[in-house]
């Protein structure tokens, strides 16, 4: 694999170089390289450089730029303001740095992997059994598996993890339920969409939830199940296994219609920390992490205190001895870590979460199981909020259905793709399959172009704009280069070094190369925003090109319009591959 060194790590390299001749006792510092509207890049390193060594900073700014070799990479330096090097790249350098970038065959346009991957751990798109996936569910699973993508692209080994919520005492009321209704889940072998599953599933928790409500001798048989289920008992985890698979032919089909990868042996819910549970109690017991408190088995926290100022426990085990969530979450900490090997854990889970996870990954920390070298993050999202503001329901209150919200993406984003072939060249079954595409696409780009933490408003109108920053956009700046591409005829893209680059051609080539550094960055930071805010840029910047410097009419010399044609390849290019990292398709005719 080829990788590309980006323009900016040579421009640094130059100018350390000058440094370190400059004023050798400063050895390998770092000037402070970021790009700039004044010229392409402006380092500000000298002002600090210059305070330690009792320096004018100026004058030392002007040393090192008598130092900077100037030639192939670097154009022009100079001192600005108080002490800053304003450099200008070489229009060769640019054109040779993409061309080296549009030769990596592998696809990855020259991105390094990272110096040193390890193992991730991920925790997504965990939606609940027998439950209807909502709004905060979808991101999830949007962002994880921006995420996923993003780490594996820099070298980082992933494994997923769905956790699913498939355990627990409500389960009692369905697996007695459905025993006593056998044919209820009963297909007698015919296929059954996802629909039609989350339907029988619906059907079957109303029915179960109205006879434990009225009837209080089911309600007994019921709770002896949940015991019966913690105890292993064959029949009942047979039955409690109807529920779970019918409610994966749901959630494939919701994970099938975000054209998402979900994989039956990365769903580990709940139950399949089970065997662990009295386990972690007895280390957490014995280490005196966890202490009994009322009979329960609690792990407090001095600065964890609910309003009546009285400290507020993890509870990882009741009085009546059964295990709730945190006694799940963590025996997965200790099979992540121990088993899977992980150093890094990842939960990509609602912002709500976020004190039942801090004291999770405290009460691990003091167990020993996290520590400097293996450590949990919780990736936490905002919520969904409607175009009131609020947290988004339906007009009659009720949580809205993932599907029904898809689906109403895809319906108004097939409108939009109709409507923008005037000259009627897609077929009905194009129409469709770009509308599936956009209207998917639409709902994950506004998702992971805002930043996870902040809650964002779901407005359908906005996400399938062709207006603004949309992923929708995006697509069609991506189908409008192969447009390009495909006119150009014989005149094929080829990079010419040789040629003086217009100001639109120089932006638009700087901002190519520092694909590499914002996908570094967004890995690391799990900032999809901040790769989506690139890409955004990237459109912009080549709308602006195409607007400035014509490529096939009015017709420019052979070579220049080889090299345009190269420019524009090398951006539908990287168009292609962030857009993938963030899960979104981009169909070349639109
Ligand atoms: N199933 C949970 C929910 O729907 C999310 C699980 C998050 N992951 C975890 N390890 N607790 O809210």
């Amino acid at each position: 694999m080829a990788s590309v060194t980006s323009l900016s790590d040579s421009v640094q390299q130059h100018l350390s170089s000058a440094i370190s001749a400059a004023l050798p006792e400063a050895g390998s510092a770092d000037p402070l390289l970021r790009r700039s509207d004044r010229a392409d890049y402006q380092a500000n390193g000298m002002l600090a450089l210059a305070k330690k060594a009792g320096a004018n900073p100026r004058e030392l700014a002007a040393q090192v730029v008598s130092r900077v070799v100037t030639g192939d990479v670097i154009a022009d330096v100079e001192v600005s303001g108080p002490g800053f090097l304003n450099v200008t790249v070489a229009d060769g350098a640019i054109v040779r740095n993409l061309a080296a970038r549009y030769a990596d065959d592998t696809g990855r346009l020259g991105v390094p992997l990272a110096s040193e991957p390890g193992t991730t751990v991920i925790d997504y798109a965990q939606p609940n059994v027998a439950k209807e996936m909502h709004v905060g569910h979808l991101r999830s699973a949007v962002i994880g598996d921006a995420v996923v993508q993003l780490l594996e692209f820099t070298g980082e080994t992933v494994v997923r993890r769905h956790h699913i919520g498939d355990w627990g005492t409500q389960f009692g009321m369905l697996i007695q339920y459905l025993d006593e209704h056998p044919h209820e889940l009963d297909h007698g072998g015919a296929e059954v969409s996802g629909e039609e599953a989350m339907s029988n599933l619906d059907r079957l928790y109303k029915a179960a939830r109205r006879k434990f409500d009225s009837d209080e001798e089911f309600k007994t048989r019921a709770r002896r199940r949940v015991v019966d289920l913690q105890a292993g008992d064959a029949h009942t985890l047979a039955t409690w296994q109807k529920f779970v698979d019918e409610s994966k032919i749901y959630f494939f089909s919701v994970f099938e219609k975000l054209d998402m990868e979900v994989r039956d042996a990365d769903i580990v819910g709940e139950s399949g920390y089970n065997d662990m549970l009295a386990e972690t109690c007895r280390l957490l017991e014995e280490s005196g992490v966890a202490v009994r408190s009322e009979g329960a088995l609690c792990v407090f926290f001095d600065d964890i205190k609910g309003p009546d100022g009285k400290p507020v426990p993890l509870i990882v085990q009741k009085s009546d001895g059964g295990y709730g969530y945190a006694a799940t979450d963590l025996s997965a900490i200790r099979d992540r870590v121990f088993h899977l090997k992980a150093d890094t854990l990842l939960y990509v889970v609602d912002a709500r979460q976020s004190l039942h996870f801090r004291m999770v990954f405290e009460t691990a920390r003091r167990a020993g199981w996290l520590n400097d070298d293996v450590k949990a993050v919780q990736l936490a999202f905002g919520t969904v909020l409607g175009k009131d503001g609020k947290p988004f329901k339906t007009r009659e209150g009720e949580t809205v259905k993932l599907v029904d919200l898809l689906d109403e993406a895809i319906d108004r984003a097939t409108a939009v793709v109709r409507e923008k072939d005037t000259q009627g060249l897609l077929g009905e079954e194009e129409i469709a399959e770009r509308g599936t595409q956009v209207g998917i696409g639409a709902v994950k780009y506004a998702d992971l172009s805002t930043s996870a933490a902040r809650d964002y408003k779901f407005d359908l109108d906005q996400m399938v704009s062709l207006n603004g920053d949309t992923s929708v956009y995006l697509q069609y700046a991506y189908a409008r280069i192969h447009s390009i591409l495909r006119k150009a005829g014989e005149v094929r893209p080829a990079a010419h070094p040789e040629l003086e680059l217009h100001p639109a051609e120089r932006a638009l080539g700087l901002h190519v190369d520092a694909f590499a550094e914002t996908v570094g960055e967004a890995a690391a930071e799990y900032a999809p925003h901040k790769l989506a805010a690139y890409l955004y840029q990237l459109a912009s910047l080549f709308t602006t090109f195409y607007d400035k410097c014509p490529v096939i009419k009015p017709e420019p010399p052979r070579d220049v319009a080889e090299n345009r044609l190269f420019l524009s390849d090398v951006t539908a290019k990287t168009l292609h591959q962030g857009m993938a990292l963030l899960g979104i398709r981009t169909p070349e005719r639109l």
